[in-house]
């Protein structure tokens, strides 16, 4: 459903990304893994189209989609939770929440009650401001957020980063149901090799902008020396 070719990408005058090919299917979980500033989350970014492609191509569900824009990409069924979360501090977690339904075309508010039962603090801190939510919690809300537009393609930058243990725990458990119980597809970064091992179907390993692995099982041997492990 989503398939980059040759693509290159970077930063006005620093190309970050080389020939980077991708493909992901419908209900699939792939995983992008690579040491810190090897380009992950600038191919995250660009796949989002908060990057613009300056070689190749980007098609999703065989339209080519490789100028436009974030708004029509979010619009098309793409999600995203960046690294870092970026939840609004000072609105509340409701109101965090329905600003998901701003890419969703069918704004039926019964997927809010689906994004409880997946994240049930979210519901008893509803009223809080984003910004009094833990680091953990407001990650929840992020990816609660992006959940609220039901992406067909939901992008995953790291969410396990800096987060206690029963939240990642939480978190993948939710990744599981998602992919088991709905069709969506997903990208997942991840520095957590364990994470990645228990949820991705696929893997591509990065170094210095370009893919130097990629399989549906991680060989130790053979990734090791591009990951911190
Ligand atoms: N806004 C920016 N402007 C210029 N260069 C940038 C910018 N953001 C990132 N870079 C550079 O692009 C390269 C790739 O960064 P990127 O954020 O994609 O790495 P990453 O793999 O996501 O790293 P991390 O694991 O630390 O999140 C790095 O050399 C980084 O310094
Ligand atoms: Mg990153």
């Amino acid at each position: 459903m989503l398939q980059l070719k040759d693509v290159e990408s970077g930063y006005d005058e620093s190309m970050v990304l080389r020939d980077v090919s991708i493909k992901v299917k419908q209900n699939q979980v792939i995983c992008i893994l690579g040491r810190n500033g090897v380009g992950k989350s600038t191919l995250i970014k660009t796949i989002m189209g908060v990057l613009k492609v300056q070689g190749g191509t980007i098609a999703f569900e065989d339209k080519e989609l490789t100028k436009a824009s974030a708004t029509i990409r979010s619009k098309a069924g793409i999600g995203y939770v960046p690294q870092g979360r970026e939840i609004f501090t000072t609105l509340t977690v409701y109101e965090n929440l329905l600003l998901g339904f701003e890419s969703n075309p069918n704004k039926n508010k019964e997927i809010i009650n689906k994004v409880y039962k997946y994240f049930p603090v979210l519901q008893e801190m509803k009223n809080r401001n984003g910004g009094d939510l833990s680091g953990g919690q407001q990650q929840q809300l992020a990816i609660g957020r992006a959940l609220i537009a039901e992406p067909k393609l939901l992008l995953l930058d790291e969410p396990a980063e800096g987060i206690q243990p029963n939240i990642v725990e939480d978190i993948q458990n939710v990744i599981l149901d998602l992919k088991n119980e709905t069709k969506t597809s997903m990208v997942l970064v991840e520095q957590d090799l364990g994470f990645a091992k228990a949820v991705g179907d696929y893997f591509y390993v990065i170094d210095r902008g370009t893919v130097v692995f990629e399989g549906s099982e991680l060989i130790d041997e053979k990734v090791e020396k591009h990951l911190s492990i």
